[in-house]
């Protein structure tokens, strides 16, 4: 099959069609069906996420306070403190930190800043709650939020189901410090960080509200093990197919 402009127009009408509650109903029904084989494509992949629960209960209940996040606790971590007739956001500073697979090793200061800062909080009431998420430990958690590593994510927790804001800030990564983390806090985030958007949200986006953002954790860390080449003839034959 080829598509031309012809198919384009006469794919039009159809879309508008698609906001008749008929056609609705159709669309949710292949979605329902998109999700059930990306589901049990994902499921039959040998898992490649490692999650130590006995050094993250460590993490959490050691000086620093911080929580592991991964591909199956990282939203109950996040709703976790948030009490359900709150009308302030639980804050969370989460660092999306790597190793020398996903970070050429160029993480490791700021996550020792983050860490040292993570300290700090633990001792003053009121800070922000910690989080790490490691890249290397949780590719398709990471993928799936298309998130890019050495950046610190600022989640607004509202009661389920507001929507969450998510403040991004990137620092020099050879330059960072604790001090830099605490100050970013103490003068406010909001006019130095970006508000995060997009496709990708792990709460917003149009992926996630569908259910999607895991399966396609799963197949863009799929396709990130493949060299280059086989990714080629992979298009290349998915192309030729198509027409
Ligand atoms: C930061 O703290 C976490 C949790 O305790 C730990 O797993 C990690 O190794 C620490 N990172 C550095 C660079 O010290
Ligand atoms: C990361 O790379 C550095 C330098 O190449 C090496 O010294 C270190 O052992 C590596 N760490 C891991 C966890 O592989
Ligand atoms: C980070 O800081 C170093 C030293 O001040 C500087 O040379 C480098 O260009 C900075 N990197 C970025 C991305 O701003």
């Amino acid at each position: 099959m080829r598509f031309s402009t012809a198919s384009t127009v006469l794919s039009l009408p159809l879309l508008a069609a698609a906001d008749v509650p008929n056609y609705q109903a159709q669309f949710d029904n292949y979605l329902g069906q998109a999700q059930t084989v990306l589901g049990k494509f994902a499921s039959k992949i040998p898992h490649p996420n490692k999650y130590d629960p006995v050094a993250a209960a460590e993490a959490k209940a050691g000086a620093l306070n911080i929580d592991i996040l991964s591909l199956d606790n990282w939203k109950e971590t996040l709703y976790g403190p948030v009490k359900p007739d709150s009308t302030t956001p639980e804050e969370w500073w989460v660092l999306i930190t790597g190793g020398n697979k996903t970070c050429f090793g160029h993480c490791g200061r700021i996550e020792i800043a983050f860490n040292e800062t993570a300290g700090k909080w633990a001792l003053t009431p009121g800070s922000p709650h910690t989080a790490l998420l490691n890249c290397e430990d949780q590719p398709v958690l990471c993928n799936s939020w298309s998130a890019p590593v050495g950046a610190l994510w600022i989640f607004e927790i509202l009661p389920e189901p507001a929507p969450v804001n998510i403040w991004t800030k990137r620092f020099n990564m050879t330059t960072v410090t604790s001090d830099d983390i605490v100050e970013l806090q103490k003068e406010g985030y909001k006019s130095a960080a970006h508000l995060h958007d997009g496709f990708f949200h792990p709460f917003n986006g149009p992926l996630a509200k569908n259910g999607l953002a895991v399966p396609v954790g799963w197949v863009l860390w799929a396709f990130n093990l493949l060299p280059s080449w086989a990714f080629m003839i992979l298009v290349s034959i998915f192309s030729r197919s198509m027409m």
